[in-house]
């Protein structure tokens, strides 16, 4: 028979391994879990407390009582632990639910810049020169009068410098009011046959909806023995059916420039009227495109050249207008103002 204290410790024991059990399975978290444990195991915890009480009882149930406590804390630390496991397991889970990748879904796009429709359309034009054996050449766009005008037979003084409004840098600087200097300096710098095309930023004191105090040209020019109109007629006709295609209808229109003689505008039929006379055309039916001519022999005294031994043709023309005519655009300052629903479209 065993005391009355005795009894009542082994009665606790039992209670207590009960009520830790439920307290155990109902915690929610890490910390309530160590909460238990302290409450239960610490150095005021019930347990604890509880063995303290073990030297009073009487020395024969000492040890089963003993065994008994033991039992109660290693089953508790045994239950603290896997509830720990239990509740780390269902927290990984619940993260990789929360942090699923649904590998299906469309990627997000990686936004792509595109080439300005006046990159575009250079190197189109670039492209189709390059085919007929044309080589790309630069000059500056800080030029001298004498390269912009006097060597392109343009002295001081002459009527054709109106055409041109023109940004004085000094009085023998300017900025280039077109790209046809760069032909000079290449025959100053080549000797015949020469098959260049020049492009670049030209600068006017001009600006409305069709005009830009900055805009862009592309010079050509060929010159070798035996050249005549044919050729010019030929190599531009190439050109303005691989730029606006095969089908269009263009026209060379005697005109004047101070550096070509004869010299003759390239026009194409109006692809809006088709001809028949609208606003865009100014009611011609017609659409000038660029410039050209035979080089003038003047020219060729400037640079050296035999006008007896060699002769060529030049032609002239605006990268914004051709642009401009290739996509319908009504507004020449849209190149410039970098508003993305425009750039967008090309
Ligand atoms: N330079 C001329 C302009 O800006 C365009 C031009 C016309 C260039 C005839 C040429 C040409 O080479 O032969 O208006």
């Amino acid at each position: 028979m065993k005391e009355r204290g005795s009894l009542f410790v082994l009665d606790e024991l039992e209670r207590l391994q009960n009520e830790i059990a439920v307290s155990i399975s109902q915690a929610a978290t890490e910390k309530e879990l160590s909460e238990i444990r302290v409450k239960v195991l610490g150095k005021k915890g019930t347990l604890t407390q509880l063995l303290k009480r073990l030297g009073t009882l009487p020395e024969k149930d000492r040890k089963e009582i003993g065994k008994k406590a033991n039992q109660v804390k290693e089953s508790t630390e045994a239950r603290i632990e896997e509830a720990l496991f239990l509740l780390s397991e269902r927290e990984r889970k619940e993260a990789l639910e929360r942090e699923k990748i649904d590998v299906t879904l469309p990627g997000r796009r990686i936004p792509v810049g595109k080439r300005h429709p006046l990159t575009q359309t250079l190197d189109q034009i670039i492209d189709i020169f390059s085919r007929l054996g044309f080589e790309v050449v630069e000059g500056p766009e800080v030029e001298l009068d004498y390269y912009n005008f006097e060597a392109l037979n343009i002295p001081k003084g002459h009527p054709a410098r109106e055409m041109q409004a023109t940004f004085f840098i000094s009085e023998d600087v300017v900025l280039r009011t077109h790209t046809s200097p760069v032909q000079v300096r290449t025959m100053e710098k080549k000797q015949p046959p020469v098959r260049v095309i020049c492009p670049g930023a030209v600068y006017r004191c001009d600006s409305d909806p069709t005009h830009s105090p900055m805009f862009h040209q592309v010079e050509g020019l060929l010159v070798d023995k035996g050249i005549t109109f044919a050729d010019l007629k030929g190599v531009l006709t190439v050109f303005v059916h691989q730029m606006f295609g095969k089908e269009t209808k263009l026209r060379f229109r005697p005109s004047f420039f101070p550096f070509t003689e004869p010299s003759a505008e390239i026009d194409i039929e109006c692809f809006i009227c088709n001809g028949k006379g609208c606003g865009v055309c100014s009611q011609t039916g017609w659409l000038e495109i660029l410039g050209s001519g035979m080089v003038d022999p003047a020219v060729y005294k400037f640079v050296n050249y035999d006008p007896e031994e060699v002769t060529g043709f030049a032609f002239g023309m605006g990268i914004e207008r051709i642009a401009m005519l290739k996509y319908g655009i009504h507004d020449i300052r849209l190149f410039f103002t970098n508003d993305l629903r425009f750039l967008k479209q090309f």
